[in-house]
């Protein structure tokens, strides 16, 4: 047989190997399924692993550690100015994205999953073909989709390519930037600009909204943004870029506010303007899978597509575009495949943006409730009463409680502050599980904590928090 021309025959054919895909090969072979799952990449873990959660996390710690000592001067210990070894920083990213893969890797032969790499094309309902590998083809009963998605990119008109790098290139770490451009101010953005700022980057943020992140309710931004209007140099909003050129001296960016037209030398410039899933060049025409005019595949809640033999999950299954969304979805889809009636079927999917503070919400948001025409109950609760987030130095928070006002079923949450991404999961659970606005009140929470804001937010739905003012 010759290599590359090799036909193989499985049960299952996972195509991706992110949070989606390798958790549904995992899971389809705990459930007893002969599982395959292609990867173009020999590194499993997917873009998350690679080039986006996991190194943004690593180099955001440093920044975080960074920042951290720097206003350790307001407790009386000061530090020298940081020497960075940016060798040394880059290898240490890259030691956690491979310690990482590698144990993916692992777990997949230990569960017996053949790993083949190439990149997969369906030719039809039955069959993919494979480039790159050393298999030509594989024959599957079922398939599951999760190819991800990739950085959007500006219309070259407006940002030619050599003027630019995406995430992937500014987790390179390639060099810091005096000066950093960062054009879109959502999670990336914010994130990817705290990482240089704290390296010693001059970061301008441009955001063609009225604010940045627009997920969020607007109370729980404002923490955030204070603190990034003092590490960054300038954050613009309502700013549309209208075009880049490469100069001597740099990239000229130019863009308008209100009609007004600015300019601005940098040199760097880094495009986070959202994501797009990745379902095209994959052959999906082939097959009766049916993909929505934003590119999406459309699925049901038990991940099928409208090709009987092939599901979908992640980031090419729709919004929000999140880790751990893809890995229950994937987890989902596999139960679906083994026989199971399992359905995707979740009340709160929690959002993280992992800035310095941290920005944390899931549920409903203020808004959203308002605009489902819900009658809610906020109760909030400022860190500034926090004795531990007062200890820590770390003040600028808030956690907020949406509660329905009859039933006082907790809503939404929402939480800014010092590791908020952690405190979320909570909120999670108690809106999953039902939960009234009384059950977290009446939940011994360990003093002094953070954990606490969450309690005493519970008790503001009643009015009644005892570290606020009446
Ligand atoms: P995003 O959708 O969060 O933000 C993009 C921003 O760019 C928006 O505010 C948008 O208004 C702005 N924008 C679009 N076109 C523009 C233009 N021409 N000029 C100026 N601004 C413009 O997308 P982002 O930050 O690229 O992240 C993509 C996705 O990746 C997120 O939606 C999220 O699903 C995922 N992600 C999740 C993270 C996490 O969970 N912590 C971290 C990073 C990414």
């Amino acid at each position: 047989m010759v290599v590359g021309e090799l036909t193989e025959e499985t049960e299952v054919l996972v195509v991706g190997g992110g949070p989606g895909g390798y958790v549904a090969a995992f899971k389809c072979a705990d459930l007893g399924l002969r599982t395959t799952l292609v990867d173009a990449n020999a590194q499993l873990g997917g873009v998350c692993l690679r080039e986006g959660c996991i190194p943004s996390k690593a180099l955001l710690h440093v920044s975080h550690l960074i920042d951290h000592a720097t206003h350790a001067a307001e407790f009386g210990v000061s530090f020298k100015k940081p020497a960075i070894d940016l060798d040394k920083l880059r290898g240490w990213k890259n030691s956690v994205v491979d310690r990482l893969c590698g144990g993916i890797n692992a777990l997949a032969k230990n569960r017996k999953v053949r790993v083949v790499t190439g990149k997969a094309t369906f030719e039809d309902s039955r069959t993919v073909r494979i480039e790159g590998g050393d298999v030509g083809r594989l024959k599957f009963k079922h398939a599951i989709v999760a190819t991800g998605s990739v950085a959007k990119r500006l219309p070259e008109k407006i940002i030619p390519a050599d003027c630019c790098i995406d995430s992937t290139g500014a987790l390179d770490l390639e060099s810091i930037p005096k000066k950093l451009a960062v054009i879109g101010g959502g999670y990336i953005g914010l994130e990817l600009g705290q990482v240089y700022a704290g390296l010693g980057s001059e970061v301008t943020v441009i955001e063609a909204l009225d604010n940045l992140l627009t997920g969020p309710d607007p109370d729980l931004v404002r923490p955030l943004e204070r603190r990034l209007k003092e590490q960054f140099a300038a954050i613009h909003t309502g700013a549309m870029v209208e075009g880049a050129k490469r100069t001597g001296k740099g990239v000229e960016l130019t863009y308008s506010i209100k009609g007004k037209k600015q300019t601005l030398l940098v040199d760097k410039v880094l495009t986070s303007v959202g994501r797009a899933p990745n379902t095209r060049d994959i052959g999906l025409e082939n097959t009766k899978v049916k993909v929505n005019d934003r590119g999406f595949i459309e699925v049901d809640n038990q991940m099928r597509t409208a090709d009987k033999r092939i599901l979908a999950i992640g980031d090419v299954a729709g919004d929000p575009m999140l880790a751990h969304k893809a890995s229950h979805e994937g987890i989902v889809a596999a139960e679906v495949l083994a026989g199971h009636n399992a359905v995707f079927d979740k009340k709160a999917i929690p959002a993280v943006v992992y800035t310095s503070p941290e920005l944390a919400w899931c549920g409903m948001t203020e808004a959203e409730a308002k605009q489902a025409g819900r009658k809610v109950k906020v109760g909030k609760f400022p860190w500034t009463a926090s004795g531990r987030a007062i200890a820590m130095g770390a003040p600028q928070g808030l956690t907020k409680i949406i509660a329905d006002s009859e039933t006082q079923r907790v809503l939404g949450v929402g939480i800014v502050g010092e590791h908020a991404g952690d405190l979320i999961a909570e909120a999670v659970l108690a809106i999953e599980m039902g939960c009234e606005a009384e059950d977290l009140a009446l939940t011994i929470h360990p003093h002094p904590s953070t954990s606490e804001t969450v309690m005493e937010a519970a008790e503001g739905v009643f009015g009644a928090s005892l570290h606020v003012a009446r």
